[in-house]
């Protein structure tokens, strides 16, 4: 379908013009500026200004087989009204698709309940006040022969932006990790790629008046989140719980008021009813060894395929940390590799051969971590030749609780890493203690 998008330089439009694009899809990007962007995978480039509804006039010729309207809304209902008039109108009578940009916060704190469904009552965080009538005036479209679709996206998370990204720059910034409103609060989530796949799918495939969860995890509670933003920005404390009149200071009343909402949220009828399979890292692992912790690359091309090896690589990385965290000594073992591996402790101790590392592991492993553990995290890779790289990793010692022990020297393993069978193991490792 030639597809006209609103909203597609932003974070959530990029993922959905290069999901569009594989889809096999034409993107029409509308713009506010005329400027040409090179690099993106647009079709074709009309501008535009939601600000200005007269602008549209025209945007959604007759070869504009779909719109999806995913530009913010300005906050001026009568505007925004006009907006959804401008780029519905032309598809009236031709079945043509129209789906809208909404959000999770139209619903709220959903207090007790769990997992509430698309079916549940609206009640809206004051920053997205008017935006139900909005998602009523989208979907009254289908009575005139429109197949007007709203997704209602979670928190977005992935490819290092949206609101996690704030977290991680707040935590920068502070030297603390924090979250906002009471302890529990606890958000649904989306990865950017995934809510771009629901997007295509809802394009292809939703009824005309209907709604969508564009949630993968139903409540991360706010506190992992911010922790694991800490450990993206280099701050091993615990998260600090900012009340929200203190985060109305620094983000305004209405987005803090929404920061601080407590929701569980369904994505499930997505699942089932438009066969959405939403299966990329959740947020905290996103936050922890994903896109907000960029990796130095070397000797390998930029692009898909090497951003795949080292999610790979950090994925063996991770499953170290939580082998050595939890003592979880088979775990610990299936990360090398069977023919030869040899490991040198940070206190020199070289193991030769799977047996002997076998053998110490079993023999340390369990009751090591009864006070302290270590985060480790992937910090340069250098692919030596296809299947071999060099991996440099920061060990952090920390307490149980994740904070930083500030007396104790970090480690620096080095990892010689190789690809069997398609998957990444240690052929040989080697930890030195940082001094001074
Ligand atoms: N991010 C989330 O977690 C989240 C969650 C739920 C819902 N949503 C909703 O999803 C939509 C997209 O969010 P996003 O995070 O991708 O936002 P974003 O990164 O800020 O992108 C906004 C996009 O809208 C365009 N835009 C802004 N004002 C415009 C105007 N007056 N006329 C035409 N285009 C305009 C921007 O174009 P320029 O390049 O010209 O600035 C940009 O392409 C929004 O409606 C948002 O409320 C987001």
């Amino acid at each position: 379908m030639k597809v006209l998008l609103t909203g597609a330089t932003g974070y959530i439009g990029s993922a959905v013009t290069d999901h569009l694009t594989a889809a096999g899809h034409q993107v029409v990007a509308l713009t506010r500026s005329a400027e040409p962007q090179p690099g993106r995978a647009w079709h074709a480039q009309v501008v535009g200004d939601t600000a200005d509804p007269a602008s549209l006039a025209g945007a959604v010729t007759p070869d504009i087989e779909a719109v999806i309207h995913l530009a913010p809304p300005s906050g001026d209902a009568g505007a925004d009204t006009a907006v959804i008039e401008a780029l519905a109108a032309p598809l009236r009578g031709t079945g043509r698709p129209f789906v809208y940009t909404s959000g999770v916060w139209v619903l709220g704190a959903t207090g007790e309940a769990q997992e509430v469904g698309e079916e549940a009552p609206v009640n809206p965080a004051g920053i997205v006040g008017h935006r139900p009538r909005i998602e009523q005036r989208v979907l009254a479209e289908a009575a005139e022969g429109v197949r007007a679709v709203v997704v209602r996206p979670g928190i977005v998370y992935g490819r290092g932006g949206g609101i996690p990204a704030i977290l991680v720059d707040r935590a920068r910034q502070q030297g603390v990790p924090e979250y906002y409103g009471e302890e529990g609060v606890r958000w649904p989530t989306v990865h950017v790629d995934d809510l771009a796949e629901l997007f295509v799918a809802a394009l292809e495939r939703a009824a005309a008046g209907t709604v969508w969860h564009g949630v993968g995890e139903p409540a991360v509670p706010v506190r992992d989140l911010a922790r694991a933003a800490g450990r993206a920005a280099g701050v091993l404390a615990a998260p600090h719980a900012v009340p929200v009149e203190q985060a109305a200071e620094v983000f305004g009343p209405l987005f803090a008021d929404a920061l601080a909402l407590d929701q569980s949220v369904s994505g499930a009828a997505a699942r089932t009813a438009l066969g959405w399979r939403p299966d990329r890292p959740g947020a905290v692992a996103e936050l922890v060894s994903g896109s907000y912790r960029p990796v130095e690359v070397f000797g390998a091309p930029d692009g898909p395929e090497t951003d795949a090896e080292v999610a790979a690589i950090r994925h063996l990385v991770a499953e170290v940390e939580h082998a050595q965290q939890n003592e979880l000594v088979e775990q610990f073992l299936s990360v090398f590799r069977r023919e030869d591996p040899v490991w040198t402790t940070g206190h020199g101790m070289r193991l030769s051969g799977f047996e002997e590392i076998s053998a110490f592991t079993r023999k340390v492993l369990p009751g090591a971590m009864a006070e302290s553990t270590a985060v480790y995290d992937v910090e340069r890779v250098l692919f030596l030749r296809p299947g071999i790289a060099a991996v440099n990793v920061r060990q952090q010692p920390v307490l149980l609780d994740g904070t930083r022990i500030a007396d104790r020297p970090e480690g620096r393993p080095f990892y010689i890493l190789v690809k069997e069978d398609g998957t990444w193991r240690v052929g040989a490792a080697q930890n030195t203690v940082a001094v001074g």
